[in-house]
């Protein structure tokens, strides 16, 4: 262990080799491990009272002869710099193995704290995923896109004008109640039409579209919807549909079922054959509902010896409801171009959570919307 000698040569030579003993000492010292921790370090050098650095200048830098004090104070200030910096590398190497667990050396004045050990494994950033039902959406809404329609989206707290009246429900008409509205409260006030709902389907953008472009008319319209459905494995408050709009001179039932059979084949697999079925929905005029051969088992009911859970043996399932677009709802938008005389067009909705779950074999829909990671990421 260095210890700081006697000077009693202030030579040049004599003065070179002493300081240049400390430095190695110095040096040496300054490589050893941090067994006994920085401040030990730090304390035997430039401690105040009996640091090296004090004792060198009590003894040597105050006992010079006059002639040699400036050339022993200008080795000891190079000196002091030297130690500092090595002092603080030492501070630095110390917080290192307390972050990263080993020694790694910063250069000395670069006096960073957040040390980056180069050597760990990087942080893994989980990817997202798409949501099942966010991408059966997109899958439906290509499917439209690429035959030419536009995507319009609209307000999901809307007037009972739009979700009801404009679609051809009159007020107090029972076809109302199959949808179990979620009301805004507090509206008493208000005339009825202006009354605020969570919107229960897409539809009020057939009318907002037809408010603000005369036909011709092709969008399809994805979207969150709402109704009061006490929530079980296949009913949630909160779900999704994919609505559509095609509205133009000469559109027939024939260009509906083209379109739709081309759409479910363009989802499901070619080999998907459809079928449509009378139906009633208040702003479609005949109405029909569609239902698609079964995509597991092929419209058989069975997979080999077992039933098919997805269509539960009858190899069908419903999948949307369609119509001709009624004339009275073309009624409440006629000065914008849509003159039933002239023009007609088809609709049709559609629910995305069901179709996610049969396509991803979910069996409860509350899975969809729990935001848990364990469910989500098989997705991924
Ligand atoms: N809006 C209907 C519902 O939520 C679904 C629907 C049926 C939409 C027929 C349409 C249609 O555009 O033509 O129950």
């Amino acid at each position: 262990m260095y210890t700081v000698p006697q000077l009693d040569d202030y030579s040049p030579a004599s003065l070179e080799k002493a300081f240049d003993e400390l430095r190695a000492a110095f040096d040496s010292e300054a490589q050893a491990p941090l067994d006994a921790g920085w401040t030990v370090f730090r304390d035997r050098w430039l401690g105040r009272k009996s640091g090296i650095l004090t004792q060198v200048n009590d003894q040597w830098l105050k006992a010079a002869p006059p002639e040699a004090k400036r050339e022993v104070g200008r080795r000891l200030n190079e000196l002091k710099r030297i130690i500092e910096d090595g002092v603080e590398e030492r501070r630095i190497v110390s917080v290192n193995v307390a972050v990263t667990g080993s020694e790694l050396r910063a250069s000395a004045g670069s006096v960073s704290v957040h040390p980056v050990d180069v050597t760990l494994p990087g942080i893994r950033r989980p990817l997202g995923a798409e949501h099942p039902v966010i991408r059966t959406m997109n899958e439906i809404v290509a499917v439209f896109r690429a035959m030419g329609y536009s995507i319009a989206e609209g307000p999901e707290i809307e007037t009972d004008y739009y979700n009801f009246e404009a679609l051809n429900f009159p007020p107090n008409h029972p076809a109302r109640d199959s949808q179990d509205t979620l009301f805004i409260a507090g509206q008493e006030q208000k005339p009825p039409r202006e009354r605020l709902l969570l919107r229960t389907h897409t539809s009020p953008l057939q009318i907002r579209t037809m408010e603000k472009q005369p036909p011709p008319v092709r969008i399809v319209v994805p979207g969150k919807v709402y109704r009061h459905d006490t929530p079980d494995a296949s009913h949630s408050p909160l779900f999704h549909q994919v609505e559509g709009l095609a509205v133009d001179t000469g559109i027939t039932f024939s260009d509906l079922k083209g379109t739709l059979d081309h759409a479910m084949k363009a989802l499901f697999g070619s080999s998907v054959r459809t079928r449509f079925f009378p139906s009633f929905f208040p702003f479609t005029e005949p109405s029909a509902d569609v239902a698609i051969t079964c995509f597991k088992c092929n419209g058989r009911g069975r997979v080999g010896e077992t039933p098919c859970r997805v269509c539960k043996m009858t190899g069908w399932i419903e999948l949307l409801g369609s119509g001709m677009v009624d004339p009275a709802v073309f009624g409440f938008v006629k000065s914008n171009g849509y003159d039933p005389e002239k023009i007609s067009g088809f609709a049709f909705g559609m629910g995305v959570d069901r179709i996610a779950m049969m396509k991803y074999e979910i069996d409860d829909i509350s899975l969809l919307f729990q935001g848990d990671a364990r469910f989500l990421e098989q997705f991924a």
